[in-house]
């Protein structure tokens, strides 16, 4: 039977508080709207802003739609706001150019990443800009817009006012004292920059601070409180992160939240007096989300509406970083429930620890981390891939260290993956040709092989379909391992000179686990399942086998062409680990 769920204004899909993941009926085909936190627009991102969305958001992407589900997968850049402004002060290049360049350099190394987004937008466009006005005026026709004159903080010495992110001082509630004023990064609450003690300038350090008043608009939360509130709490579902940040922050009270700023890089505020003021970058950052789905409409004649507007046959996966929980679990929901307008609301919002370099931040200033265009520069994608979510922060921080790094890449990829393959490879194109060869019979050591698979590849799906994605990386580990334990314990290098029917067997049976592999560590390893369905010459129906239903040992069959390919992964060596360490600020 199924339970209704329906939420006062709409906007859930009905099968949220079942379970984690959706279950498609006769009736009806769920559809996957996935999205993952939009990355600033301001510099190349680190690998910990890969791991914290956009490749958990890939992953489930590629295994829904290799699933057959239907997927749209949206991503875009962050553009607005006066980092944004700073960043193309120091680039010597207009705000606009800034943003054209950098978003085509953040595509570039995305498309490298294999992040296979639907579509990759622009908050600065001019979809973004008429939604923004267009839920601006509806959050204002149903009263919960206030104007208000407020005081902000002028810095003297910047000549301008100063964006709450550029204040920086001790946070009120925990004492950090590098907060800064819209949020601190230790505790996660929000603050206001006047709640800061000490505050300076962090554009130029200057503390010639002074409080001015200025002409707003404040968007009232405190008036949707209560609605926010029961909606969160339909969704017992979510993870105890998102869950526990997001009641945080209801318990606290929510505070009005001014939505408007003075600065000219934005999108205009269209009510009369607010000449020259844009709105707050986070006010219109998620709906962004909406905004780049129409782009992906219109550009590619889809109908985008039915992914926003009809949100029963939508499932919807938001990915992020903790530090956004707030705005994705209280703000922009908020936003749209206060429209009073069907939109969809999401389903399940993921929310990620902080990967750290060595328990330290990355920081992109004094140069601590890895950047990714300098990550593809060292190795290429499917490395970053499997090692980034062998660690990724799930139940709580974890590091990024060369060492862990050359482990998953030794170890698993070379040894234990690449190994496998090559050397079946290679052993059967010396001994039997480049095809696969027939001979012996299927017996108890394949039977028992094909059962573990079995398990393996349940467990992995299992865990890709609820989000568990270093359960997901241990099943795949653990089925690479098996084969491995499988050809060892059968020894086809002996059976070729004592019984080569039964090597014959052997050898078919370790393809047709290849076939398995390429199918299973697709979402993971996009690269290389290519590389290895191009080495099987594997047709493209096959290609699109669902990887529940992989685990066939009959697939490819005597006759079938195969191929011998250069080593799938190579190995990190000590000295190149030890100068990694020194060159990204490990050593000295
Ligand atoms: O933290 C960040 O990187 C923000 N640019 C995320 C925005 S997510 C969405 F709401 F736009
Ligand atoms: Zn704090």
């Amino acid at each position: 039977m199924q339970i209704q769920y329906q939420n006062p204004y709409g906007g859930d899909c009905k099968f949220s508080i079942i379970s984690t993941t959706p279950i498609n009926t006769n009736d009806i085909k769920v559809k996957y709207l996935i999205t993952s936190a939009l990355p600033y627009i301001n510099g190349i991102k680190h690998l910990g802003n890969l791991v914290g969305s956009m490749l958990p958001a890939d992953v489930y992407a590629r295994f829904l739609r290799q699933e057959g589900e239907t997927v749209l997968f949206i991503c875009a850049t962050d553009e607005h706001g006066t980092p944004t402004e700073i960043a193309a002060l120091e680039a010597g290049l207009d705000v606009a150019t800034f943003c054209e360049r950098m978003h085509g350099l953040q595509a570039e190394i995305y498309r490298n990443l294999g992040l296979s987004f639907d579509y990759f937008g622009r908050n600065s466009s001019v979809y973004n800009q008429e939604l923004t006005q267009y839920f601006y005026q509806s959050l204002d026709k149903n009263g919960f817009i206030e104007e208000r004159e407020i005081s902000l903080v002028y810095s003297l010495d910047d000549e301008c006012f100063l964006p709450d992110r550029y204040i920086i001082g001790t946070c009120p509630h925990c004492g950090y004292q590098s907060a800064r004023g819209d949020q601190c990064e230790n505790c996660t609450s929000l603050l206001d920059p006047t709640e800061l003690i000490e505050p300076r300038s962090a554009i130029s350090g200057s503390t010639r601070l002074e409080v001015r008043k200025t002409k707003h608009l404040f968007l009232k939360l405190s008036a949707l409180s209560h609605e926010v509130k029961a909606w969160v709490e339909k969704h017992p579902n979510w993870s105890n992160l998102t869950k526990s940040i997001a009641m945080k922050w209801l318990n606290e009270g929510l505070q009005d939240r001014c939505i408007t700023r003075d600065i000219t890089w934005g999108i205009p505020v269209p009510r009369l007096g607010f000449e020259g003021k844009v709105f707050y970058v986070w006010f219109d950052a998620p709906i962004g989300y909406i905004a780049a789905t129409k782009g992906w409409g219109i550009e590619n004649s889809q109908d985008w509406e039915t992914w926003w507007r009809e949100p029963e046959n939508t499932f919807y996966v938001q990915f992020m970083a903790k530090d956004n929980l707030p705005f994705h679990t209280i703000m922009f929901p908020a936003m749209i429930l206060g429209t009073r307008e069907n939109w969809k609301l999401p389903d399940q919002i993921k929310g990620f620890n902080w990967l750290t370099y060595y328990g330290g931040k990355f920081s992109t200033s004094s140069k601590r981390g890895v950047f990714l265009d300098q990550a593809l520069s060292i190795l290429p994608a499917d490395y970053w891939r499997y090692s980034l979510l062998s660690m990724i922060p799930e139940s709580a921080d974890s590091a990024f260290t060369w060492e862990l790094f050359q482990v998953k890449v030794n170890k698993d990829l070379s040894d234990t993956f690449g190994n496998f393959v090559n050397r079946i490879l290679k052993f059967t194109v010396k001994n039997f040709g480049a095809t696969i060869p027939e001979g012996g019979s299927f017996g108890q050591k394949e039977q028992e092989l094909q059962n573990t698979c079995k398990q393996l590849v349940n467990k992995y799906c299992e865990s890709l379909k609820n989000m568990e994605f270093r359960k997901a990386i241990e099943a795949l580990y653990s089925l690479w391992s098996v084969g491995n334990q499988y050809v060892d314990a059968r020894a086809p290098w002996k059976l070729i000179k004592e019984n080569p029917e039964e090597a014959a067997q052997v050898v078919r049976t370790c393809i047709n686990l290849i076939r398995i592999y390429a199918l299973v560590s697709l979402p993971i390893l996009p690269f290389t399942s290519a590389k290895l369905f191009d080495a099987l010459h594997l047709s493209n129906t096959d290609r699109t086998t669902k990887i529940s239903e992989s685990v066939n040992f009959d697939a490819l069959y005597p006759g079938h062409p195969i191929n011998i390919i250069p080593p799938l992964f190579r190995k990190l060596e000590e000295e190149e680990i030890r100068e990694l360490s020194v060159r990204f600020g490990m050593r000295n």
